[in-house]
């Protein structure tokens, strides 16, 4: 399926058949895991599926999910961190996203779930960790059909305008300026990535030759999980355009424009 079409059309699955996944199916989606982990430099992130759903709907009822509004599905994917560098983080959710594309071409619906105030000992002995950390799960399964007739909750998206400038965070960007270098449909489609909260804290910074990716600060913290999602998505709508290039990391300390916090994490050549 085109890139476009399947950003457009995405949605967090929250509801699952109690039906199990094929052993086949999860086989081929594992095995897809393990070339995401052993592809990636560093080796620095593991996929660990756990088959037995049941098992951790009961570990993190009350405790995983917004609010401890825990998501149960047959399956779960927790997404092990085996170092804290940022490049950790952000490698492994673009994984997990490209992991995401594969459950979704394999019929498998899916929701991010943040356990990151989970205690430790519970994910420790949920997903029999060493010395690696679980901070995000993915609830995977067969999604459960829609009422044709209902009303479909969409999330909202902030507008491009929004989130591109030029030069500069608060610079207003011209559309014409994104169309006549054939990059407003990009950033249209991008907009359509999962985010934590839905917060949407990507802002692209046009330049010349290049756009930079600067991560606005939300309730006190930057969520490099949003910054790797975005970056792939960013990269494959960009390959479907022509543009073959790849996110070089950026190491800043972050600034205050606004009363606002940001911090640049990567930038791509155009
Ligand atoms: C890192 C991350 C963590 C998330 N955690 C949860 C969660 O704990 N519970 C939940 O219901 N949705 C969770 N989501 C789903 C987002 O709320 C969802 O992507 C966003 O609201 C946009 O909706 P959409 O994915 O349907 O387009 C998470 C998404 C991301 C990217």
């Amino acid at each position: 399926m085109l890139m476009s079409n399947f950003l457009k059309n995405r949605k967090s699955i929250r509801d699952f058949k109690e039906k199990n996944v094929d052993k086949k199916v999860l086989e081929e989606l594992m095995d897809y895991g393990r070339k995401l982990e052993s592809n990636t430099a560093n080796n620095n992130f593991k996929f660990i599926l756990v088959e037995d759903g049941k098992l951790v709907y009961k570990a993190l009822s009350g405790k995983g999910g917004y609010a401890g509004v825990m998501i149960k599905s047959p399956h779960y994917i927790a997404l092990e961190f085996l170092d804290e560098s940022d490049e950790c983080i952000i490698n492994a959710s673009y994984a997990m996203e490209s992991l995401i594309t594969k459950a979704s071409e394999l019929n498998l619906g899916s929701c991010w779930i943040n356990i990151v105030d989970v205690e430790e000992d519970i994910k420790k002995v949920l997903f029999e960790l060493k010395n690696g950390k679980v901070d995000y799960l993915l609830a995977i399964g067969y999604p459960v059909a829609k009422n044709p007739f209902g009303q479909e909750g969409e999330s909202c998206r902030l507008a491009i305008e929004e989130i591109v400038y030029k030069d500069e965070i608060g610079n207003k960007i011209d559309m014409d300026e994104l169309e006549n270098r054939g990059l407003s449909d990009l950033f249209y489609y991008i907009r359509f990535a999962p985010s934590s909260y839905n917060n949407q804290p990507w802002r692209f910074i046009l330049k010349d030759d290049r756009i930079v990716l600067t991560l606005m600060c939300t309730d006190n913290k930057y969520s490099l999980v949003d910054a790797g999602i975005i970056m792939y998505y960013f990269e494959n709508m960009a390959k479907s355009i022509g543009l073959n290039g790849k996110w070089k990391l950026l190491h800043d300390e972050g600034r205050e424009v606004d009363k606002v916090f940001y911090k640049s994490i990567g930038e791509f050549y155009i």
